[in-house]
């Protein structure tokens, strides 16, 4: 008691600044960490972007929230450029002016270290070639799977020109930041952490899901507005009969793409609740004048369309028994952590090796490529929420469902390395 009162005090008032990058899909789980480690005892500053704050009303009274002006919101960058802008804002480099120890944060998967860094050899001076990255076998857990099949989705990006020099910054930061953090689970990922802890001196601590670590009643985190109808539409499905259908707050399609989603839902007779982000349909900022006419009437209370789900209350809920997705990272651990296994169609980015994580290797989803059409997403939807092959997936989901709440729990993977890493900050 007298230890853990120690320990205590010892935190208090130590502070912890998070730097924001301004997309729903890294303020989520930053802010899901920063509660996490105020659950903790530590004081927390959240510094962001004036374009798409926060809002503080959704977090703890002593969270301390600092705006800095932004390139995009002083109309000095168009939209398009904005992400070479944000490169400017970079916690690394400030920690290192100030002379305080940087803390890594990834919130995508580890693999995206394999990805988008540089990976220093381990016989001689320089670094590995891809040939020699994408020959490493994953072992028994990810059915010897290699890298490189992994990886794939990436191989265009990692060719083009530009990328050197990011996955030079990127082994840079990594390499000298004082600890490493990664939204990930130990059983999800586990070959693939011992091939970066290979290459990586600073420690891993791999606390996912950090929403799930960061449960409490200031949870929202969410930019645009929660549709939370869809839960009363939900109360009255059967159990494990809904597709949730859901590409984040990034993906765009156009109308036509719309038209097919909308004509194979419709037709493979299964209830439906989609989430038509405002904006997201290319030429238009009105989403619903765009579905096919008559649609809404001819599938009545079998669908639910919204402009914004509480995604994680949707996938806990027990009437959804899939979901439809871009695979983001965050959507991706909600879902296979929550026992709804996935059907896979990644737009751009991560998305691409997280669709491979859940469909290749771990078995817990199907992937959906090629031009959209209305038989293809029919026949998707029905394998996953109808065939036996669904059914197997569902087991496999259950199975990580169980593995998660162990992890969280005392003793398991994501507890300890949440302790390891409060000592670990305490050392410093
Ligand atoms: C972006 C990148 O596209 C992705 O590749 C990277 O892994 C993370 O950042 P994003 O489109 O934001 O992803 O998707 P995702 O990572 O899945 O995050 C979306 C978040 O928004 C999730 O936490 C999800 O719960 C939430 N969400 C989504 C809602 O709350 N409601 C919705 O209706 C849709």
């Amino acid at each position: 008691m007298e230890e853990k009162q120690l320990q205590e005090g010892k935190r208090h008032g130590r502070r912890l600044v998070f730097v924001l990058y301004p997309f729903q899909g890294h303020i989520s789980p930053m802010l899901g960490l920063a509660t996490i480690l105020h659950s903790a005892g530590f004081s927390i500053t959240i510094v962001h972007p004036q374009f798409n704050s926060p809002s503080p009303i959704n977090h703890p009274p002593d969270f301390t929230f600092i705006s800095i002006p932004d390139p995009l919101s002083q109309g000095k960058v168009s939209p398009g450029d904005f992400a070479a802008a944000m490169a400017a804002l970079n916690g690394d480099s400030v920690a290192d002016h100030l002379k305080l120890p940087a803390i890594n944060v990834r919130t995508s998967a580890a693999i995206t270290f394999i990805a988008f860094a540089s990976l220093p050899h381990p016989q001689h001076h320089g670094y590995m070639s891809l040939q020699e990255l994408f020959s490493q076998d994953l072992g028994p857990n990810l059915q010897s799977l290699k890298l490189k099949e992994l990886l794939e989705p990436m191989t265009s990006h990692i060719h083009s020109n530009a990328l050197p020099d990011l996955r030079a910054k990127m082994r840079e930061a990594t390499s000298s930041s004082s600890a490493i953090i990664v939204n990930t689970l130990e059983f999800l990922e586990h070959e693939v952490l011992e091939i970066i802890k290979g290459y990586f001196s600073p420690p891993i601590f791999t606390i996912g899901p950090f929403h799930k670590l960061a449960q409490t009643t200031f949870s929202s985190t969410s930019l645009l507005k929660e549709n939370t109808d869809c839960i009363s539409w939900l109360d009255k499905q059967a159990p494990q009969s809904v597709i949730y259908v859901s590409f984040g707050s990034m993906a765009s399609m156009d109308g036509k793409e719309v038209h097919e989603i909308a004509w194979g839902l419709g037709s493979s007779q299964q209830p439906f609740l989609w989430v038509v982000r405002s904006g997201s349909v290319r030429g238009s900022d009105q989403p619903n004048p765009l579905l096919p006419e008559g649609f809404e009437e001819g599938v009545g209370e079998r669908g639910c369309i919204v402009e914004w789900a509480p995604q994680k209350e949707v996938l806990g809920h027990s009437s959804v028994g899939g979901f439809w997705s871009h695979c983001g990272w965050n959507s991706t651990l909600e879902s296979v952590c929550e026992r709804v296994p996935m059907i896979c169609r990644p737009f751009f980015g991560d998305q691409g090796f997280n669709a491979r994580y859940v469909c290749r290797a771990w078995k817990a989803g199907l992937e959906l490529e090629g031009t959209l059409e209305r038989d293809k997403i029919e026949k998707a939807v029905r394998r996953l929420m109808v065939d036996e092959e669904g059914v197997e997936m569902r087991k496999k989901t259950l199975e990580f469902k169980v593995k998660t709440q162990l992890a969280l729990k005392e003793g398991g993977s994501s507890y300890n390395s949440l302790e390891e890493l409060v000592e670990k900050i305490l050392s410093f």
